[in-house]
């Protein structure tokens, strides 16, 4: 079976991280995706967070007008949220959950859950075609619940598998075990496939070798392996394992 290239969405928000630890103006994530560009980085992945730790609204209108890559805006269901993304118009939002105690999105969204209320926050939003990612744990009743309320993407937390791959625990193949299943379950229903959380250039290869599996979005492991090889490098180093994985 001839595989397609896995596309790669960067997550910029540690540039903004580390440009506000010192409240200047750089380094700034507009000139962090115009390098993730030049590298073949398919798409900047951006999490405007409702406390603004990392990523400011300043950094999203940038990255719009920009438009040299796709914009997937990481934001948890909030009506501010809702608001920014119908000015906005990003080429795609991804609902996560989001705690302001947590250190990064830690869980997925429980779709189940909130079946109606995610419904009516989503109907203005697909109104003006802006593609509906949510990010939910590898489980076919959350798959089923994205399908109901019409999402076009879903993408898998590969958190608890990354955590035990990096530990060495072996139930790690059991979580990818779990990834594989819900991939090829929520591509038979027709919604495409994206994964993240956790990623390193040592656990992206099999999460790569998933045959439905459409992108990535990596972010930690890209910037901290950057500060040691430079950004162009770092990209082009994690876009280089998952080619050797798949092809
Ligand atoms: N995908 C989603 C939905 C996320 O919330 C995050 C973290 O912001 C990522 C991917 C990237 O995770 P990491 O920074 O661990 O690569």
């Amino acid at each position: 079976m001839k595989l397609d290239e896995v596309r790669l969405g960067v997550n910029i928000d540690h540039v903004a991280t580390v440009r506000n630890a010192r409240g200047t103006n750089y380094p700034d994530p507009l000139e962090a995706a115009k390098i993730v560009k030049k590298a073949g980085g398919n798409g900047i992945t951006a999490h405007l967070r409702e406390d603004r730790r990392h990523i400011v609204d300043k950094d999203i209108m940038n990255l719009k007008q920009y438009n040299g890559l796709p914009l997937n805006l990481e934001m948890a269901v909030t009506d501010e949220m809702q608001n920014i993304a119908l000015d906005i118009i990003p080429n795609a939002i991804c609902l996560v959950p989001e705690k302001r105690e947590e250190r990064t999105t830690e869980g997925g969204l429980d779709v189940c859950k909130s079946i109606n209320r995610l419904r009516s926050f989503l109907e203005p939003i697909k109104g003006k075609n802006i593609r509906v990612s949510l990010f939910i744990e590898p489980s076919e009743e959350q798959i089923d619940a994205a399908k109901t309320i019409g999402a076009d993407i879903i993408e898998l937390h590969t958190g608890h598998f990354c955590e035990l791959y990096e530990k060495k625990d072996e139930n790690y193949m059991e979580a990818l075990r779990a990834l594989e299943k819900a991939t090829s379950y929520a591509h038979k229903l027709g919604l495409e496939v994206h994964a993240g959380h956790g990623l390193t250039t040592e656990s992206v290869g099999l999460v790569s070798k998933i045959p439905e599996m459409k992108e990535l979005n990596i972010g930690h492991a890209i910037i901290s392996d950057s500060i040691f090889m430079g950004l162009r490098g770092a990209v082009q180093l994690m876009k280089q394992k998952i080619n050797e994985a798949r092809f």
